[in-house]
């Protein structure tokens, strides 16, 4: 079998190194790809997003299933026109996509249908807005409507950076047109869980709980990141919280989107809160989570092409989707300076990394065999062992062995599943 798969990041790595198990497949091709994920794939020099180039390519190429990784490329229609065109895929289409390109969609899913969720207001004129934000409770969540590279959601914890969120979204356009409606989100509190599940918008199957790391530095400070480390599982997600999601949120979110026409098939990941009122929505994606991508489908045991092919011929059922009871911890390692600026072109060395670690390359590209850093998030590695404890001890000695100028990682991931999990 021919793949292509687009995308470019540590996710497409590490869904490129899972599918590669698959003794079927005789060519992968990655759309763009990077200078890691070299290895295993051929990589094109077209973009994520551009689409069109993406169809002409597999059609030329006789490509017999395709994988569209990344939010932007959803949210456009690449399944829709893939498929148009004879191709087959593994994704929403654009409608189903929506779940996550339009957080007002979502929210108003979400209430019509009763799944929990923290309180809102929609706003697409700015005047009204800032009269609600006058009086609302705070601390308050001002989220763009739209995709903004996982940067269009602001936590206000006064009333004055309330005022100056909606300010920079509506009016100075700092998200384009993602920012021309607003929710306005009550702010929830408790820890929160990643999970990640496959569907073919028949049956639903969650896949291993886990836990990102948002924040640029220890101890969640700092400005928000696309992630800087996660853990498998998630120790907060324990039996009874799965439950309770699986039969308030996982199953009721299939059940709706089929309501509206628009059924989902593909990998959706729920964004969840445990609140003292128990498990609420934070977000829909519709995709894979870039890092949980690393930590989640090193402990899948079946395999992964033939998942994903069963969902769009909507054949999933639970027994062709088997976990490890191992756990996993990603440390990212990314370009000091990010999320803000930052600089690349640096050599990248990696020494030798122990066979329970594994390197998924992100921002990178090659030069001369070599290996030079191409972006904020440079890398990932992800250790496995039998307990939790033992991965993030060996992710943290292996991540030793790699260096470049400037690279910055942060040195806690993992420490809040610990204490809960002891
Ligand atoms: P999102 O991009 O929607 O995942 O939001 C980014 C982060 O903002 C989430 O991972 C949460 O940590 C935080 N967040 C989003 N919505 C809320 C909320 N209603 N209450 C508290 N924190 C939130
Ligand atoms: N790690 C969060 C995301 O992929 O959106």
């Amino acid at each position: 079998m021919k793949i292509m798969v687009i995308g470019g990041g540590g996710r497409e790595d590490a869904i490129i190194k899972k599918i590669s198990e698959n003794k079927n497949i005789e060519k992968i091709y990655a759309l763009p790809g990077n200078g890691g994920i070299m290895g295993e794939a051929t990589c094109v020099d077209i973009g994520a997003e551009e689409i069109y180039k993406a169809r002409d390519f597999a059609v030329k190429e006789k490509i017999d299933f395709a994988i569209v990784a990344p939010d932007d490329p959803l949210a456009m229609g690449a399944v829709d026109i893939l498929e148009e065109a004879g191709i087959k895929c593994f994704g929403p289409d654009k409608s189903a996509a929506e779940i996550e390109s339009s957080k007002v969609f979502a929210k108003n899913l979400m209430k019509k249908y009763n799944i929990p969720t923290a309180e809102y207001e929609v706003f697409s004129e700015i005047d009204s807005a800032m009269e609600y934000v006058k009086t609302c409770k705070i601390p308050i969540v001002i989220k763009a409507d739209g995709l903004a590279k996982g940067k269009g959601v602001i936590i206000a914890m006064d009333r004055d950076s309330a005022i100056s969120a909606i300010k920079e979204i509506m009016q100075d356009k700092k998200f384009g047109d993602s920012g021309n409606e607003i929710v306005v989100e009550e702010f929830l509190e408790g820890p929160e869980v990643s999970v990640l599940s496959f569907t073919d918008g028949k049956t639903i199957v969650p896949m291993i709980s886990s836990m990102d790391h948002k924040r640029a530095n220890d101890g969640d400070k700092g400005p928000n990141t696309g992630g800087m480390g996660c853990i498998a599982p998630n120790p907060f997600y324990t039996e009874e919280i799965a439950k309770r999601c699986l039969d308030e949120i996982f199953v009721p979110t299939i059940d709706a989107m089929n309501k509206e026409g628009r059924t989902f098939k593909g990998c959706l990941y729920f964004g969840l809160m445990i609140t003292e009122d128990g498990p609420k929505v934070i977000e829909y994606n519709c995709r894979f989570g870039d890092p949980e991508t690393q930590v989640v489908l090193p402990l899948l045991e079946s395999d992964l092409l033939e998942i994903m092919i069963a969902v769009r011929e909507g054949r999933l059922s639970e027994d062709i989707v088997k976990f490890s009871k191992k756990s996993a911890c990603c440390v990212v390692m990314a370009s000091g300076g990010y999320p803000n600026e930052y600089e690349k072109g640096y050599e990248i060395k990696i020494g030798k990394i122990s066979d329970n670690s594994i390197v998924y390359i992100a921002g990178a590209k090659r030069k001369d065999d070599k290996l030079i850093t191409n972006g904020g998030r440079v890398l990932g590695l992800t250790a496995i062992d039998d307990t939790l404890e033992g991965a993030v001890s060996d992710a943290y000695d292996n991540i030793e062995k790699i260096s470049f100028k400037k690279a910055y990682y942060r040195k806690d991931i993992g420490s809040k599943a610990l204490i809960e999990a002891l």
